[in-house]
């Protein structure tokens, strides 16, 4: 299982050590509401149920789940994944809200679809995110991620269905949309 790395995060395998990070971060609701299966409220035995599932996972070739934590120090911050379903990969992310809105999510959704297209060889991996949730469905925008329809989903933290808008970005919208966010940096910092 390789350890990804970006320019401010390193992505690598969730581990025990995690769990009470894990537990303090996702078991705020205003995280655990954005997920489809995470229960709320939630401490260090679901952390630590949820650590060595991903294990049992990846060992499978069903799901490849990562931390993610900030290269400078190294502290926890959230993870993401790829989780295989009916033949197609599920890409998921969550963060701890005291590293919301720096970006740190697209940086690491980025780099999770580059490794579903170039390691995993997938064609197309597909998300969704609540209607309420409009941070999330930015993300996916910025990746490339085209609208795929509505259906309602179970929220377990909130206890009933929840309309989602779901997404899936392809291998070539993908490829298409890098060029054109680092063309972007290039205008806004022209001495580049
Ligand atoms: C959704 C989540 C992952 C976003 O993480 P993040 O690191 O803050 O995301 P980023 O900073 O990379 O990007 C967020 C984008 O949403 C935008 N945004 C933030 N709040 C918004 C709002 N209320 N309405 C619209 N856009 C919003 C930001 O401006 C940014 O877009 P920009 O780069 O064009 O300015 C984080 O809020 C989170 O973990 N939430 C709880 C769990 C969750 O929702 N997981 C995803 C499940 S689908």
């Amino acid at each position: 299982m390789p350890r990804l790395e970006t320019e401010r995060l390193l992505l690598r395998p969730p581990e025990y050590s995690d769990v009470p990070a894990i537990a303090a971060l996702i078991g705020d609701y205003d995280v655990a509401k954005n997920l489809s299966s995470v229960p709320h409220p939630y401490g260090e035995d679901d952390a630590r149920t949820f650590v060595s599932r991903t294990a049992e996972a990846r060992a499978k070739g069903e799901g490849y789940c990562f931390a993610i934590l900030r290269k400078d120090d190294l502290v926890f911050m959230g993870c993401c994944g790829l989780h295989l379903k009916d033949g197609r990969y599920e890409l998921g992310y969550w963060l701890g809200k005291p590293f919301w809105n720096r970006g740190y999510a697209t940086e690491a959704a980025r780099k999770l679809a580059s490794f579903a297209f170039h390691d995993l060889k997938a064609e197309g991996v597909w998300a969704g995110w609540f209607h309420d949730n409009p941070a999330s469905g930015r993300v996916l925008e910025k990746l490339g991620a085209r609208p795929d329809g509505e259906v309602p989903r179970a929220s377990l933290a909130r206890g009933q269905d929840v309309p989602c808008h779901m997404v899936t970005l392809t291998r070539e919208d993908f490829g298409r949309k890098k060029p054109f966010d680092k063309l972007r940096v290039k205008e806004v910092i022209p001495s580049c």
